[in-house]
């Protein structure tokens, strides 16, 4: 079996892994890091288990664990540094989640959109949770919360 070199979450990880684990579960299953779901048991549409790999939201399920050697992830789990980030303070005020499942792959997504794209329109961040799907809310809370978020570090 391969052994891996990865940076998750500021931390540095030596792991031997199957060729066929998919990077999905080896954050979830041997680090740990649960925040990461799996919503559409590996089919790549939920967006549920999108994290950032050297900064790029990538669907972590539709990876292997073998391809991020060398690479530095961050998760949800590693998002925040103590405090809340404005996305997620915005999610919070506006009530941008209800089971809250879907939540840890939008604001992994909506992060890296922001940091493209630090004043969107509704239709632009619409079409960025393309990817992401939510089937509790609706999206009207979601839409407003990033876009608090970009109006709050954009003033
Ligand atoms: S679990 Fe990866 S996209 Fe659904
Ligand atoms: S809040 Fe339940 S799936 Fe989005």
């Amino acid at each position: 079996m391969p052994t891996i070199n990865v940076t998750v979450n500021g931390e540095r990880y030596e792991e031997t892994v199957p060729e066929r684990l998919l990077l999905s579960d080896f954050l979830r299953e041997r680090l740990s890091l649960t925040g990461t779901h799996i919503g559409c048991t590996y089919e790549g549409v939920c967006g549920a288990c999108t994290i950032h790999l050297d900064g790029e939201a990538v669907k972590s399920c539709l990876m292997l664990a073998v391809q991020a050697d060398g690479h530095a992830i961050t998760t949800i789990e590693g998002l925040r540094d103590g405090s809340l980030t404005p996305l997620q303070a915005a999610f919070k005020a506006n009530h941008a989640l209800q089971c809250g499942f879907c939540t840890p792959g939008i604001l992994m997504n909506m992060t890296e959109f922001l940091e493209k794209n630090p004043n969107p329109t509704d239709e632009e961040i619409r079409h960025g949770l393309v990817g992401n799907l939510c089937r509790c809310t609706g999206y009207v809370h979601i839409v407003k919360a990033v876009r608090e978020a970009a109006q709050s570090t954009t003033r």
